[in-house]
């Protein structure tokens, strides 16, 4: 079948982005998928193990800050659409090394987009430059609210505001070489092959070792999760729907503090895990806040529901639950990721067409 369109979706070996590979591979078989990703610390093609096979999927090593990289990948790929996620993610780790946040999250953006911009110069027409952001870029909410696309951008952390530079930098060639492209803001997001650094992950990895279970403060922040599946069919939402410049903010209405999430994860895991009910809670350990921690994050989703008809399938207990069953039915994918081992999985694999 000779396909009808040609997508690059960068850091697709990373969590959301393979969801978001998957979810394209085996959605649209007509679509040929190239995946172009650097493989940092959080990019494991170990994720995507069931689709590296398929016809219309591919696997290309590159750094979105690598210009050269970026030219040839287009040339010799010819997409009409990109798909961007691949970025630094962490803000703990923005806390420690902001300039490597500033050298993928900003100068990696603005090299992609000269990348497509150069790549499409003939016309733009059935072109789409899709860049994928977090709600962060908004800051904290202190009392009650909602973000929405309206919402000023006051980011907080060095990962938030090299994301919000990169949302500035999106818009700007927009409006001044008339790029088209589209742009999304979304809540914290869960889910399978979430690297075990982030909350969620790491709670469940160290509940499964009964290590200690370390919460920020007094564990009072408050986040808005979504199933990392339901991320992935907004983002196609928004690739295939989403109006021409248009911002839509992507959330579950689904606030939690971590504290209170953290003992959920406990009692889950006591049960799946046959514990009496409160032990793993008592693997609770405070410990020194976060510098500068974002108390809340909320997102209104109501313009894409409105407007592209999208909302979230499951509910969170629903989806926490299935998150759970797959780390404790994967637990060769975590001792992977948290031994390192995962790192050389690629050698054999990144060269498949
Ligand atoms: P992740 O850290 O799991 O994956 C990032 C991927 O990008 C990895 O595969 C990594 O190898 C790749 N990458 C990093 N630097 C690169 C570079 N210089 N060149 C090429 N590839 C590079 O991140 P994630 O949680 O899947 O987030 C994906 C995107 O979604 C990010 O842009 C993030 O800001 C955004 N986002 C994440 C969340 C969340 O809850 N995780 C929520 C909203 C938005
Ligand atoms: P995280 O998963 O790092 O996402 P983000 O900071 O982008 O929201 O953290 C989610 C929340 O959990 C955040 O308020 C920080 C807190 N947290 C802990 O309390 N302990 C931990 O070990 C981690 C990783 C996060």
């Amino acid at each position: 079948m000779s396909a009808t369109r040609s997508i690059l979706i960068t850091g697709g070996a990373g969590f959301i982005g393979s969801h978001v590979v998957r979810r394209f591979v085996t959605k649209y078989p007509q679509y040929r998928i190239i995946n172009l990703d650097a493989l940092t610390y959080a990019g494991n093609l170990e994720n995507l193990r069931d689709v590296e096979r398929a016809a219309n999927y591919m696997f290309v090593k590159c750094d979105i800050r690598d210009a050269d990289g970026l030219k040839a990948a287009f040339a010799e790929h010819t997409p009409d659409g990109v798909i961007h996620l691949a970025a630094e993610s962490h803000v703990d780790r923005s806390i420690t090394d902001p300039m490597a946040f500033v050298t993928t999250n900003v100068i990696g953006t603005v090299t992609l987009l000269n990348a497509a911009r150069e790549a499409w110069k003939s016309s733009f027409d059935g072109k789409r430059f899709y860049h994928v952001s977090t709600d962060e870029v908004y800051g904290s909410l202190h009392d009650g609210g909602f973000f929405t696309e309206e919402t000023p951008y006051d980011p907080q952390s060095p990962y938030s505001a090299s994301k919000a530079a990169s949302d500035h930098f999106v818009r700007a060639y927009g409006n001044t070489y008339k790029l088209p492209f589209v742009l999304s803001n979304c809540s914290n997001n869960y889910g399978s092959h979430h690297f075990p650094e982030k909350l969620i992950p790491l709670m469940i990895n160290n509940i499964r070792n009964s290590k200690p279970l370390p919460v920020y403060g007094k564990g009072e922040n408050v986040r808005d999760w979504l199933w990392v599946e339901d991320h992935a069919s907004a983002i196609d939402a928004v690739f295939h729907k989403g109006a021409n410049g248009e911002t839509y903010n992507i959330g579950g209405h689904n606030e939690w503090k971590n504290l209170d999430l953290v003992h959920l994860l406990c009692r889950i895991m006591d049960q799946k895990l046959g514990r009496a009910e409160g032990e793993s809670a008592k693997l609770i350990t405070y410990v020194t806040d976060r510098a500068g921690h974002d108390l809340r994050y909320a997102i209104d989703a109501g313009k894409i529901e409105r407007e592209l008809g999208w909302k979230p399938s499951i509910t969170f207990e629903a989806g926490l639950e299935r998150t759970v069953d797959w780390y404790l039915a994967n637990t060769v994918w975590l001792d992977h990721v948290t031994s390192g081992a995962y790192r050389s999985y690629y050698e054999g694999q990144y060269t498949h067409r």
